[in-house]
């Protein structure tokens, strides 16, 4: 009896010892491989542009990356679906006149769909610079090493195209051998450059929001080189940009019916959610809320399907907000408030266009107070556009949003006045009513 019961007990501590050893093996396996521990280590090359070569080590990273190519859902604001804004908002095609961006503007949609919108757009043909596929593609970051940037952005995009395969992936924001999150785009670099700062010094949580300054952001193309520029040696924030064009005495073009010489402004997230958002301020970077981390079985990992967070409250925002419900309400209240101001300026710079273009009709003008209605004109629609361009309706920076709107709706009524003052008679106001 006694023998028996021993033995007993001692298969049953074997059976333990060796359930705890299986454990600690799985245990080991899980956290010394990336992923689930099935893919074997390849190499990367340095700059390597095919994502799906990165993808061999990190197939969670590669598969959330390629939902960015069908993502298709729509929100109220945003979303993934590239339905025509100018449809939507037709005084957006007054407001770009003689613009590219008054014949063709989307909604823009997921990472993977950047080399096909870009060749699609009506806003490309012949003499498009090189410079357009500077945010569109992974092999970008070879070609500015091989190029150099300059040499890049002369070239033609019918030229360059020949050269770029690949749309956005991993070469833009990942060194191939550490995987660290880098400045990729030289223009970045040179801007932060400007201002007296190295990313190479900035913290991971900083990079966390730098990295996506390599696209997210305004720029213009400098000079008969069409060379790529931040707007940035005075500052980020919408004066400091403006004040930066001005002594250039930049323009995008002239508005054909205002004659003002207009900057159109790009996609200034970066800009716009970094003036000291609330956000910003408590140290939430961008992949905070577009790339939260996602478990698949064992593995956790940065979700690499970027989109609306909006579409996955939870993840996004429950990191943080217990009361996601709440917070997800206080978005859609915060979108309604600055569409219904960004209404009121659209109207405001509307009239004010008609008004200058009244006036300059009227013989005895006086040009002086002309060309200051043209310049308000001008002042009054980049600051709305930073608004309207910026692509969270507001919400990455709410009161940014209004206090910039605010001032453009001010900005466009004193247009509308001094095309008063410039004509000698308010006919010119009726004239455009
Ligand atoms: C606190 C969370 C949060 C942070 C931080 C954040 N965003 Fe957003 N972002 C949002 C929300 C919410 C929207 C609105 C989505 C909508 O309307 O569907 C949005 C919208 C966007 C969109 C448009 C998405 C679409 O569906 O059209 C882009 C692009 C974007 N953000 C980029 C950025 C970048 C770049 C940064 C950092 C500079 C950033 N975001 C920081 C929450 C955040
Ligand atoms: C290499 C350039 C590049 C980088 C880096 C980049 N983006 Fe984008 N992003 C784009 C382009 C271009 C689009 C629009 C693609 C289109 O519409 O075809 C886009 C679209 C988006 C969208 C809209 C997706 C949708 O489904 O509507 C979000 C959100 C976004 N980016 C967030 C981010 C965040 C957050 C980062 C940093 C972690 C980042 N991006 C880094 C170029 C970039
Ligand atoms: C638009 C920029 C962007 C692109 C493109 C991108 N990543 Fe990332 N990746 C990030 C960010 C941001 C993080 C979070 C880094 C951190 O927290 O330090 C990240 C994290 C990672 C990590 C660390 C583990 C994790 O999930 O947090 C790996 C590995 C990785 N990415 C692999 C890839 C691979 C492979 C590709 C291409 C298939 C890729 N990434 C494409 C921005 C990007
Ligand atoms: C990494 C943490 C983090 C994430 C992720 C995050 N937030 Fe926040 N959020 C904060 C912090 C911190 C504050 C500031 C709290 C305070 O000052 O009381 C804040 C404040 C807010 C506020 C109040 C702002 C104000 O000025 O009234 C709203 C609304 C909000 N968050 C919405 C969201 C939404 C929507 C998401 C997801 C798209 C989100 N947050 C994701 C950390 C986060």
């Amino acid at each position: 009896m006694k023998r028996i019961s021993q033995s007993v007990v001692l298969s049953g501590i074997i059976v333990v010892l060796a359930a705890a050893l299986i454990g600690v093996l799985l245990y080991v396996r899980n956290q010394s491989t990336p992923e689930r521990g099935i893919a074997p280590l390849v190499e990367i090359a340095a700059q390597e542009p095919d994502s799906s070569k990165w993808g061999v080590n990190f197939p969670n990273q590669y598969s959330t990356l390629l939902k960015t190519e069908t993502n298709n859902t729509r929100t109220v604001y945003g979303g993934s679906e590239p339905y025509s804004k100018l449809e939507q908002d037709p005084r957006l095609v007054t407001l770009f006149a003689g613009y590219g961006f008054s014949k063709d503007y989307n909604e823009e949609r997921g990472h993977l769909q950047s080399l096909n919108d870009v060749r699609g757009t009506a806003r490309v043909n012949d003499t498009t610079p090189g410079t357009c596929y500077s945010c569109k593609s992974s092999d970008n970051p070879r070609l500015w090493n091989e190029m150099g940037m300059a040499a890049y952005d002369k070239t033609l995009f019918k030229d360059l195209g020949a050269q770029i395969e690949n749309p956005i992936g991993c070469a833009n924001c990942h060194d191939a051998e550490t995987m660290a999150l880098i400045v990729t785009n030289p223009a970045l670099e040179e801007a932060l450059q400007a201002q007296g700062k190295d990313w190479r010094t900035l913290t991971r949580q900083e990079m966390r929001t730098v990295v996506c300054a390599n696209c997210h952001v305004e720029y213009y193309f400098a000079g008969e080189g069409k060379y790529l520029t931040f707007p940035w040696s005075g500052g980020t924030r919408i004066e400091d940009i403006s004040e930066y064009y001005a002594y250039l005495q930049f323009k995008d073009w002239d508005h054909p019916q205002s004659g003002a010489p207009m900057i159109k402004m790009q996609h200034p997230e970066y800009e716009f959610f970094t003036a000291d958002s609330t956000h910003f301020k408590a140290g939430v970077a961008c992949a905070d809320c577009h790339m939260p981390y996602t478990r698949d079985g064992a593995a956790k990992f940065s979700t690499h399907d970027v989109h609306s967070p909006l579409l996955r409250p939870e993840a996004s925002c429950g990191t943080c907000h217990t009361d996601v419900g709440y917070v997800t309400t206080r978005v859609a209240d915060i979108q309604r408030q600055v569409r219904d101001t960004m209404d009121a300026t659209e109207d405001a710079l509307v009239e004010a266009i008609a008004a200058i273009e009244a006036a300059a009709a009227v013989l005895d003008v006086d040009a002086n107070l002309l060309a200051e209605a043209r310049n308000l004109h001008r002042e009054s629609q980049l600051r709305w556009d930073f608004i309207a361009a910026e692509n969270s309706m507001g919400f990455h920076n709410p009161e940014e949003a209004l206090r910039i709107l605010a001032n453009a709706t001010d900005l466009a009524r004193q247009a509308q006045l001094k095309a008063v003052q410039a004509a000698g008679t308010t006919d010119v106001i009726q004239a455009s009513n």
